[in-house]
């Protein structure tokens, strides 16, 4: 084997001229689904064509009605599980011939097994990890047609302590390359800052070489381009091998002055990676990478590119709410694009990794991530949840998510579990230590944590292990200050804070009377102490016994600068773990900053006055009270030393915000009319909000996030439909039954309300509005035209819209 390394550094536009060496297919298309068992089905010439036709990304368990004796229980969204089969018929290219071709999924849930041509290729029990089989060898060329079977059982409940959807709900790829290539998921890239600045990439991977009757010359090659688009670099090298074999390679590089990726400017290089087979060109493939450097301080917390900077995250589960656990990237966008608008700058993907779209989302828009893997160890939480596949899945399902995730710069911790039982006894040292091992033998880049819940060190036998060099505490804020003399040499992560309860527009008086709900562990069961309609009020006044107010926990967060960060949960109500009401119909939790349909509650904006530099004044609730009604008035705001309140012109004072308290109120007597707060800097006007009395619900209006959608079936545009009074002010109490209609090149996806108690299906037409408001979600049918939505409810004013559908 010969070497030789050169690199230099070209400035000049790239012209792409590709040949078709490696082809990435979306196998999402054209599937067919029976919900139901089938043992028949894996088979080559089983009959399907009755089956249901449909494309992936898709979840059965989001297409049923709330039920109330799901065996998930209310915990798991009161939804189905079961088994599903699905089958794609599907003929290769004729380019295909002698190549490599496997399949990969993003992510089953759950107990997935999947044939080729009635070939048994293996079985995934966890189903949130990605994993891929090779195919080629059990596959028929052109023009012969092929089978793909898979097996999802998701039949043993319960599984989960929140709702997990069931089927292929993640993306499906299909890779066609040489025999001679990449194995890309191998592939990873290491920066570190260099002298001066320079930032030194340590480039590894690994090269399939299958060519065996002569000495054979191996080229390859990397090719760095900057955030335009720019070649900036090339390095290269070269193999000599006359024998098969599996070659780890790798090259170094070094940028100079390179952009670092931050949140504020997540800026993104593209890595290209070229293979030649005695000069020919065998392989072809890229993916994005960022330069950043940071480091946990004991001292500082977080500290990234040289600067402090606080972890403003939340946690978040998988679901996309009326989509289910179907992934969509337009979806999970604006999920993030909402977050951002609180200011938000990490998320704590909890408490399994997200889909790998989302990541690229993450990187693209500049979260930083901490990546989490287990909820359970060996120890089981759930009678049929991970613990029964962990020691024998748990090594290939780490490393699953950390060679996946690896080359993301918005990725900067690993999490290895989530309040793990195994922190109360010495099997705990086991684990924990194991844990970390694994992730170090694939990224030696990035702490290892574990979100923990015990305090005390000489309990917490995870903390004892010593693997984790930052320790993740859930809750127990009371302990923040001690946490340095308790674990010295630590750094720490709020990985999960607050456990508040809250539904969108319901506002109960006094407004600052602390609810505990449920009060004690004693009463989590049988809590009967709740709303009668199931809901939470939306001021920051209601939380779990082992929670605490939003700002009560993120003033202690923010006192503390050895706390690095601080992770809410959660940033969106999720399906399931719908506490404090014990059962069914309540089957969505009350925990979000925004509601399952993606509208804000009002504490989004105490976030958003904190950690956002922009002018925010938001006012509530609503003024729609009862003559005699004394009304709690709530104001959060910042940039300004002052709010004043008027109530029909007249001035009900002037609060400032204390070290304490993060919001002013007014407790006034309700007279209809118009409330105004004037938020005022040094006596000059910063921001004034406005809320008027609404009369009668008159009309609909429906306002869609965007009128032009991509015509690639996958895109969505996310409707809002409010019910107006004849002035166009929001009638904050409308609870009209909204029928929707669609015609032409679109469907609807789901529909919500965020009502925590809603049964109603998320995929009907038909919803109500909840305090007003109800939303619409519609997809693209992949064709070409126009799409035109009509909305009407009885006694009401109906509303149309049209939207286009395009390339
Ligand atoms: C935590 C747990 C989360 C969620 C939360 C609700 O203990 O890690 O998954 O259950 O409580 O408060």
């Amino acid at each position: 084997m010969v070497r030789s390394i050169f690199c230099w550094v070209l400035l000049f536009s790239v012209l792409s001229v590709q040949a078709q060496v490696r082809q990435a297919i979306d196998f999402n298309r054209d599937w067919r689904f029976h919900l139901g068992d089938d043992s028949l089905a894996s088979g080559k010439s089983y009959e399907d064509s009755k089956w249901r036709p449909l494309n992936l990304p898709h979840d059965w368990s989001i297409e049923s009605d709330f039920i109330k004796d799901a065996p998930a229980t209310n915990q798991g969204g009161s939804l189905p599980g079961g088994i599903g089969w699905y089958r794609k018929t599907f003929v290769l290219p004729v380019a295909a011939h002698q190549k490599q071709v496997s399949i990969s999924f993003d992510g089953v849930y759950q107990q997935s097994e999947v044939w080729i041509n009635g070939h048994y290729l293996g079985k995934r029990p966890n189903g949130y990890m990605p994993f891929s089989y090779l195919l080629s060898p059990h596959l028929l060329p052109y023009p012969q047609k092929n089978i793909i079977a898979v097996k999802v059982d998701n039949s043993k409940q319960p599984n989960s302590r929140w709702y997990t959807g069931s089927g292929i709900y993640r993306d499906v790829q299909l890779m066609i390359r040489n025999q001679t290539a990449f194995d890309t998921s191998h592939f990873f890239i290491q920066t570190r800052e260099g002298s001066s600045g320079d930032a030194v990439l340590n480039i590894s991977g690994v090269i399939d070489f299958k060519q065996m009757d002569q000495t054979d010359r191996v080229d390859y090659q990397t090719e760095i381009y900057d955030p335009s688009n720019r070649l900036v670099s090339i390095s290269k090298d070269f193999f000599q091998v006359n024998f098969p074999v599996r070659i780890r390679f790798q090259l170094k590089d070094t940028l100079q002055r390179p952009l670092l990726w931050n949140p504020l400017r997540p800026s993104l290089y593209t890595i290209k990676l070229k293979l030649f087979l005695n000069g020919k060109l065998q392989d072809e493939w890229s993916t994005r990478f960022g330069i950043r450097y940071f480091s946990f301080d004991q001292q500082k917390g977080f500290v990234l590119n040289g600067q402090q900077l606080m972890l403003k995250g939340v946690c978040m589960h998988h679901d996309l709410g009326a989509l289910g656990a179907a992934f969509n990237k337009v979806a999970a966008k604006r999920q993030l694009s909402l977050l951002k608008e609180m200011g938000s700058n990490a998320i704590r993907f909890s408490h399994n990794p997200p889909a790998a779209a989302m990541l690229d989302l993450c990187d693209e828009m500049g979260f930083l991530v901490i990546d989490e893997a287990f909820d359970n160890w060996a120890k089981k939480k759930n009678k049929y949840d991970y613990h029964l596949d962990f020691t024998q899945w748990h090594e290939r399902d780490l490393l699953a998510m950390v060679t996946r995730d690896r080359n993301h710069p918005s990725v900067i911790a690993w999490s290895v579990g989530n309040e793990n039982r195994e922190q109360f006894d010495s099997s705990g040292i086991y684990w924990g230590k194991r844990l970390v091992e694994i992730v170090k033998s694939a990224d030696s880049t990035r702490p290892v944590i574990a979100a923990l819940t015990e305090t005390m060190p000489e309990k917490n036998f995870i903390a004892k292990s010593g693997a984790m060099e930052v320790l993740g505490f859930n809750y127990k804020l009371f302990d923040y200050p001690y946490l340095p003399q308790r674990f010295p040499g630590k750094v720490f992560i709020a990985t999960e804070t607050a456990s508040a309860l809250s539904t969108r527009g319901v506002y109960q008086f006094p407004a600052d009377s602390i609810r505990i709900w449920p009060p004690d562990y004693k009463a989590q069961d049988t809590f009967n102490m709740g709303n009668k309609d199931y809901t939470a009020a939306a001021y920051d006044n209601t939380h779990a016994y082992w929670g605490g107010t939003h700002e009560k926990t993120w003033l202690a967060v923010k006192k503390h600068p050895h706390m690095a960060g601080i992770f809410v949960w959660s940033g969106f109500d999720f399906l399931g773990e719908p506490l404090p009401y014990p059962a069914f119909p309540s089957r969505s939790s009350y925990y979000g900053i925004i509601d399952l349909a993606g509208f804000p509650k009002d504490v989004f904006y105490m976030y958003q006055s904190e950690w956002t530099e922009k002018n925010v004044l938001h006012v509530f609730p609503h003024w729609n009270w009862n003559k005699g009604d004394t009304v709690d008035v709530w104001a959060y705001y910042n940039q300004a030393d002052e709010a004043e309140l008027f109530i029909n012109g007249k001035s009900a004072g002037k609060r400032t915000k204390t070290d304490s308290s993060l919001h002013v109120s007014w407790r006034v007597p309700f007279e209809p009319g118009l409330i105004s707060v004037r938020s005022s800097k040094k006596g000059q006007t910063v921001m004034e909000k406005s809320i008027r009395t609404a009369g009668p619900a008159y009309r609909i209006e429906l306002l869609a996030d965007k009128k032009r959608l991509k015509a690639d079936g996958k895109d969505l545009s996310f409707i809002t439909a409010r019910i107006l009074d004849r002035e166009g002010n929001l009638v904050p109490d409308a609870g009209n039954l909204i029928q929707f209609t669609v015609s032409g090149n679109g469907m609807i996806a789901g529909t919500d309300n965020g009502y925590q108690a809603d049964t109603r299906s998320l995929k009907s037409p038909e919803r109500h509005t909840w305090k007003g408001l109800a939303l619409l979600i519609l997809q693209s049918n992949g064709k070409k035209g126009n799409i035109t939505l009509k909305a009407s409810a009885q006694g009401l004013k109906p509303a149309a819209i049209i939207l286009s559908t395009t390339d």
